[in-house]
């Protein structure tokens, strides 16, 4: 069991003694109890008990404070020059696991900024633009499969049939890889199952590191194939990539050997480049450069454009289909843009509605995309929090879901009710969370 205790919980004064239950603030095993044995992935409803019992700060373990408060988010997750470095515990980032050396597991407030600074542009809304036909392409053959379940009978699950058509569109549009997902008879099933079962190892991560670590590193993956074929893909696709970013760096000085010399370079659009030949253009020192971490954000994007987007569709799917009230209110809105069953409408055309947006919102809002908490430390700053002091590096969180389910902000909070962003235009600026916020808010938000 890691203990990495570095600092300050033991002052009594009383500003820094935080409630909360005192067995959670002595180890580590109190959140092993309900993430891991005997219950499974419960901590977060035991939270929601402790600020029931404790009020809106609570010490749920000996490193961690939670916060279950609307108003209090953009003071852990801020942006611009405060700096918010990740909790290294809580994602036990290892180098050479699925994700180390990625942008998302990135501890360091500057590093963060860096590696992101040479993501942003590819994520850009005109980039996103620029492949609109690709996409439109993909769900067409989406609709053509559900037309064809319909005429079968064919029970379809919304959700790996989503999952199909996000992790096409990202492989497309990061790598002009393409997985044809949305072919296969099953969706391409075991890529979900897959990222489902890494996020469930995340507690298995956090408290026995060196377990995790033995898993990623010396167990060969033939092995581990027989023991989980899910479980094996991840660092499986992770040096499939290393594969392509060897590739492309061959290329690249291919092409810079044999390049005539020119006085003015051509513009080049971004729509067929592969996010790598970006990366490797880019500025970044050659150390980012390496094709390893390059393989770890490749895997990064593949996971975090595929199984978001995939649920925030189906759930939103799900909700419309569930909702006649509220399909027939979509069909009235969208029908002036689509005279004819092949019309095609634009991002802008969409985006200026006034339904369709909130519906998107309001199935983001119940997606619960990250459910888990998101720690972070602020390294250069002690934050306040009504009486109490949270000393520079301490680590410090609120959790989406509880976020989204605060009846006080979000009333009948388990209803599809679009209609709540509507009636007060301040909630989504002032409340919607489901992007994350400041520095480190969703790269694929376009
Ligand atoms: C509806 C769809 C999506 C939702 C709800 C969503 C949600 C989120 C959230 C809440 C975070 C912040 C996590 C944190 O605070 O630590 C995040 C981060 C991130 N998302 Fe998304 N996401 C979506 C789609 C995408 C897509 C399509 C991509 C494209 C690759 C993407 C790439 C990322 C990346 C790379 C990060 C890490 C950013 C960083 O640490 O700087 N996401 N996402």
């Amino acid at each position: 069991m890691s203990c990495s205790v570095e600092y300050f919980y033991t002052s009594s004064t009383e500003s820094f003694s935080f409630p909360g239950p005192k067995l959670a603030a002595a180890t580590f095993w109190y959140e092993f109890y309900y993430d891991l044995f005997p219950h499974k992935l419960r901590y977060l409803w035991k939270v929601e008990e402790m600020h029931k019992k404790y009020g809106p700060i609570v010490r749920i373990n000996p490193i961690h404070l939670h916060i279950n408060d609307p108003n209090y988010f953009d003071e852990i997750y801020a942006g611009g020059k405060r700096k918010r470095n990740r909790d290294p515990w809580y994602y036990s980032s290892e180098s050479d696991g699925p994700l180390g050396w990625s942008v998302f597991q990135t501890v360091d407030h500057d590093v963060h900024r860096m590696r992101r600074s040479a993501l942003n542009r590819f994520f850009s809304k005109r980039c996103v633009q620029e492949h609109q036909q690709m996409i439109i392409d993909k769900i067409e053959i989406l609709c053509d499969r559900f037309a064809e379940a319909c005429r079968t009978g064919d029970v379809v699950s919304l959700t790996f049939a989503c999952g199909a058509l996000t992790m096409d569109v990202i492989s497309a549009y990061a790598f002009g890889a393409k997985t044809d997902n949305l072919k296969r008879k099953d969706f391409g099933a075991e890529y979900l199952v897959a990222y489902s079962k890494l996020s469930q190892f995340g507690p298995v991560g956090r408290q026995f590191p060196w377990l995790a670590k033995a898993c990623l590193t010396l167990i060969p993956s033939s092995i581990m194939h027989r023991i989980s074929p899910s479980a094996a893909l991840i660092p499986r696709n992770r040096l499939v990539f290393r594969g392509m970013i060897e590739e492309s760096v061959r290329q690249q000085e291919e092409e810079e050997r044999s390049k005539p010399e020119v006085l003015f370079e051509a513009e080049e659009s971004q729509k067929n480049k592969s996010i790598f030949e970006d990366i490797l253009r880019s500025n970044l020192p050659p150390s980012e450069k390496a094709p390893a971490r390059l393989a770890a954000e490749a895997n990064l994007l593949v996971i975090a454009g595929t199984e978001t987007t995939a649920r925030a569709l189906s759930v939103v799917l799900f909700h419309i289909l569930d909702n006649p009230q509220i399909l027939l209110q979509l069909r009235e809105e969208l029908a002036p843009l689509i005279p004819h069953p092949d019309s095609r409408m634009s991002m802008a055309a969409l985006e200026a509605l006034r339904f369709f947006p909130a519906v998107i919102t309001e199935g983001i809002r119940l997606s619960h995309v990250v459910s888990s908490r998101m720690p972070r430390y602020a390294p250069e700053e002690t934050l306040r929090y009504g009486k109490w002091i949270i000393p520079t590096g301490a680590r410090v969180m609120q959790s989406h879901y509880l976020h989204h389910m605060n009846p006080d902000i979000f009333p009948h909070p388990y209803t599809f009710n679009p209609e709540r962003w509507l009636d007060n235009p301040e909630l989504k600026q002032n409340y919607f969370m489901g992007f994350g916020r400041g520095s480190r808010i969703c790269l694929g938000i376009k």
